[in-house]
């Protein structure tokens, strides 16, 4: 490696003080300026920090955005999720490999386009999407591909990506680098003035435990999934010792099909903030992060913009809102491409600079933290509620919803329905009223909810109602008509689990790829009775035996559609035979091609 590599890697490194911690931003930035993140690379990176490469190396090789080989000056991520792949994306890859000569997964010979799969880039509602260096392109076709790529083959600074949003010579260029607003419907939660610093303000004028207090009396409960008191979060976590206390916003939104975290940090920033700052001051934080997923990365500019500008106002810094002794700053963390990493305690790893891998617990984070320090980790949307429990009340929060789920929903709808977005509606309302708001079709064959770790919803159950009672749900909604089949949706959720595992423990790391075999033998008609009921106890046990979240929802749409649809999977069986889980032939493909020696019929 030359003194000039070395040069520029110690700058970046010394850019973050040298801090362990930072390894995420170190390997990011070193990621934008190299394209890779060479052996030579760690092993400088690893002298400045005063650790081992092999740390550093395990880390890299963790995350899917960043890479240890040189890959493609530009690279070409194209979402598949089932929404994605319904409006055509296969045709838009095809229509990239013909344009560029590639095939999907490969890098060109001039390292200037990989081309390739990625599970979801938050955009459910504007498929496809793809993800392009920084930039995000939605409502692709084939047709947009060759101006695309003639745009990128044009932007050839070599020590630089193409920015994003476009500039406006590079607008013109590219047309499609566009992510449209996605909020369809408001309701109490994002209608009426904003002020941003009206929910602080009201904090301000109470004491700590007060704040908390009326938090918990909101009967919040977090929007990130689980459910879980927000009150009681910040109770236990302002009431845990610690040096520091911090204040984690999950903005890691890799749940396919949810992108309400997405259109808050766009269309209503301030809120986001307001909402942690009060954290800030309930659990005496001076810091706060937002765990920003690296799909997102088009959204730094302008939330950097939106901190700064809350610098100047007073509203963050030291002495917020003139109030002495208040001092509280947010940082973001930028993501590198790991579903995991949205489960808190994976999320907190991640921050620290480590490979994304859940930790055990207890202790749990309101504990034992970011950095071994007491810390909540809150979703976006329930920071959004914070803000507006502060300044309009407890009451008026806990006045909406049903008795155990308070307040409203952010529904992130998308698939087949004639107006996919957010929709902000009153927990307690029927999954068929959400259906009626966003123009899906009566007759609507099924809607996943709460994404791949949630459930397959048949229209049987369409009357249950949203709340975290009946229907508890994250908020993605997708919607499937007649014309899809549940079980090859099924095997594409399976294939995200797949690639997802973190690989920590096995039955997660091996009965996610299990599951996937057996859920492509019967979608391929080559399994009996006995093989479904087989896939039905090993999708048990892996729930089961799984270490986290991850693995214990994985085997979710496999046995909802069980359950929900068992004709689609009788429909597929075959009588009682022998019939190993992988085709042979298809198997052994490879084999017979680089032997060029057609298999005997025995
Ligand atoms: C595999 C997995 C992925 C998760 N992804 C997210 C996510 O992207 N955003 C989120 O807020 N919570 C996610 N969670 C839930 C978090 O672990 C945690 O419960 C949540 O951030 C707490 O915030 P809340 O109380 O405001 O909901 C995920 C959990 C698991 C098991
Ligand atoms: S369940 Fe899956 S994601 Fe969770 S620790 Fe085990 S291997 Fe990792």
């Amino acid at each position: 490696m030359n003194t000039n590599h070395t040069g520029t890697i110690n700058s970046i490194v010394e850019e973050f003080q040298a801090d362990r911690s930072r390894l995420m931003d170190i390997a990011l930035a070193v990621q934008h300026r190299f394209g890779h993140i060479s052996r030579e690379s760690a092993k400088a990176i690893s002298v400045k920090l005063g650790i081992h490469p092999v740390e550093i190396e395990d880390m890299v090789s963790f995350y899917a955005f960043l890479d240890q080989e040189p890959r493609g000056r530009n690279r070409i991520r194209l979402s598949n999720t089932p929404i994605s792949l319904m409006n055509g994306a296969r045709d838009v890859a095809r229509a990239f490999e013909d344009a560029l000569d590639l095939k999907l997964g490969e890098t060109s010979s001039d390292f200037e386009f990989t081309l390739e799969w990625t599970s979801d880039v938050g955009m459910a509602d504007q498929e496809p999407a793809a993800l392009i260096n920084d930039m995000i392109l939605t409502g692709l076709t084939p047709k947009d591909v060759p101006g695309i790529v003639a745009a990128l083959r044009s932007l050839d600074d070599k020590n630089s990506l193409p920015p994003f949003p476009p500039k406006a010579a590079h607008a013109a260029l590219m047309p499609k680098a566009i992510v449209h607003p996605s909020l369809i419907q408001a309701g109490p939660l994002l209608s009426g003035p904003l002020d941003p610093a009206a929910g602080i303000k009201a904090a301000l004028s109470m004491m700590p435990e007060k704040v908390i207090e009326e938090v918990t009396a909101s009967k919040l409960r977090g929007r990130g999934g689980a459910g879980f008191p927000t009150g009681m979060k910040w109770r236990l976590t302002r009431k845990s010792a610690g040096e520091e206390h911090y204040v984690l916003c999950n903005a890691d939104e890799g749940e396919p099909g949810t992108f309400k975290d997405r259109m808050l940090l766009a269309e209503f920033p301030d809120l986001v903030f307001d909402g942690m700052t009060i954290a800030g001051y309930a659990l005496g934080s001076k810091q706060g992060i937002i765990y920003l997923r690296g799909e997102y990365a088009y959204l730094w500019e302008p939330l950097q913009a939106a901190l700064r500008t809350r610098r100047n106002q007073g509203l963050l810094g030291t002495h917020i809102c003139g109030h002495p002794g208040f001092d509280f700053d947010i940082r973001i963390q930028l993501g590198a491409g790991a579903y995991i990493c949205g489960e808190e305690s994976a999320l907190i790893e991640s921050l620290e600079g480590k490979r994304g891998a859940p930790r055990d617990r207890p202790p749990f984070p309101t504990e034992h933290g970011y950095l071994q320090e007491p810390s909540a980790v809150d979703n976006v949307e329930t920071y959004v509620c914070a803000a507006r429990i502060m300044e309009k009340g407890a009451a008026w929060f806990a006045g909406y919803g049903t008795k155990q789920s308070a307040g409203t929903k952010l529904m992130c709808v998308s698939g087949d329905c004639a107006r996919p977005g957010v929709y902000e509606v009153p927990f307690g309302i029927t999954l068929n009223e959400l259906l009626d708001m966003c123009g899906a079709p009566p007759d609507t064959a099924y809607v996943q909810m709460s994404g791949p770790s949630g459930q397959a919803v048949a229209p049987k159950d369409f009357g249950r109602r949203i709340a975290y009672e009946d229907l508890s749900t994250g908020g993605s909604t997708m919607i499937f008509g007649q014309q899809r089949d549940v079980l090859d949706v099924a095997l594409q959720f399976a294939n995200f689990f797949v690639d997802e595992s973190c690989g920590w423990c096995t039955p997660c790391r091996v009965g996610t790829t299990l599951l996937k075999q057996g859920m492509e033998k019967i979608i391929h008609g080559r399994a009996s009775l006995a093989d479904v009921s087989a896939t039905e106890a090993l999708a048990n046990t892996v729930a089961r035996m799984s270490r986290c979240g991850l693995g214990q929802t994985a085997p979710n749409p496999i046995l909802t559609t069980m359950r929900n649809f068992p004709e689609a999977y009788e429909a597929r069986v075959v009588p009682e035979s022998f019939s190993p889980l992988t085709a042979l032939d298809d198997a052994l493909r490879e084999a017979i091609e680089v032997q060029g020696r057609e298999p005997v019929e025995v």
